[in-house]
């Protein structure tokens, strides 16, 4: 039989050693699977979306408009994310045996909106939309980088600074962050 020595680890003998190995190795991988994914610098990857969908792709190497995907964004407070039947009218031609383009069939067939991942975030009492910005023709990559080099989106969550800096120097309203904020 093994003599149990104490080590410099309190009780951890050659016995335990591994399994305490084995344990430590995955809190420490559970810990960073977390970091990854909530933590602020998670945002740097971005969420795994459902369909792995490229903006550089698409809106970059293919050249689409970011409008006609998001079309609303000029005259609604929502822009828009396409619905499955955008990407089917294309891709009803294109590449349409690919394994993820028949996951969006399967999404279509079942008549369910694909469940994106929703990446920007924005403090729930900020009134944000997008028409005014748009209409002072603000550039989409102003706010939102440059997106159609990036194959996942990167999440952000705009901060009040970032807007009263941008108000501050286009002579935009500040009013409304002084009446709402103190
Ligand atoms: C205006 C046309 C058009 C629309 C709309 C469109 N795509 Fe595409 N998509 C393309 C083209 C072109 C390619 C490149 C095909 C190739 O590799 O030959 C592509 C490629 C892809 C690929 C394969 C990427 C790879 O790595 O091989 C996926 C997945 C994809 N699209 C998903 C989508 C989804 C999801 C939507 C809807 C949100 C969408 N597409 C909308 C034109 C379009
Ligand atoms: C072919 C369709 C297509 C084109 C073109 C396109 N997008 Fe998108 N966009 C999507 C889809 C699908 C999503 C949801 C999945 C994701 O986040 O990648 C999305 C998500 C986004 C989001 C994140 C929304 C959120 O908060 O989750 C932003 C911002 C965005 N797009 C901006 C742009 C900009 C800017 C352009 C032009 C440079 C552009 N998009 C071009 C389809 C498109
Ligand atoms: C002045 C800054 C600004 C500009 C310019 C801007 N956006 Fe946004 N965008 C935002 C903010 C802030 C959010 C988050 C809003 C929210 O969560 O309600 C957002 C959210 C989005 C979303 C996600 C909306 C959703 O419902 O989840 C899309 C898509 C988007 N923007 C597309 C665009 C496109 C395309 C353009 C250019 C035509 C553009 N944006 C220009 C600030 C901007
Ligand atoms: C890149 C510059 C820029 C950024 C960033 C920006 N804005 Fe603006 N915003 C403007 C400009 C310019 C106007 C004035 C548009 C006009 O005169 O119609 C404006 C107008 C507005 C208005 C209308 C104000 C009024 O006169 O009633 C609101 C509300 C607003 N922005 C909210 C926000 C919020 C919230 C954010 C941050 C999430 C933000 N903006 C980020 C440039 C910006």
């Amino acid at each position: 039989m093994e003599p149990i020595t104490p080590t410099a680890y309190g009780n951890i003998s050659k016995s335990n050693f591994r399994p305490v190995l084995f344990t430590a190795a995955c809190v420490v991988f559970i810990g960073m699977f977390l970091y990854y994914f909530y933590s602020p610098a998670g945002f740097k990857i971005g969420p795994e979306q459902p369909i792995p969908f490229s903006h550089r792709l698409h809106a970059g190497v293919k050249e689409i408009q970011c409008q006609f995907c998001h079309p609303y964004v000029g005259y609604s407070n929502h822009p828009g994310i396409p619905p499955v039947e955008k990407c089917l009218y294309c891709h009803n031609y294109i590449i349409p045996k690919h394994p993820e383009i028949l996951k969006e069939h399967e999404y279509f067939n079942a008549n369910s909106p694909v469940p994106w991942v929703k990446v920007n975030y924005l403090a729930e009492h900020v009134v944000f939309n997008h028409q005014r910005h748009i209409r002072s023709e603000i550039e989409c990559r102003e706010c939102h980088g440059e997106v159609q080099k990036k194959d996942r989106l990167q999440g952000v969550e705009f901060k009040m600074g970032f807007c009263v800096e941008c108000h501050r120097k286009k002579k935009a309203n500040l009013d409304c962050w002084l009446a709402c904020h103190n």
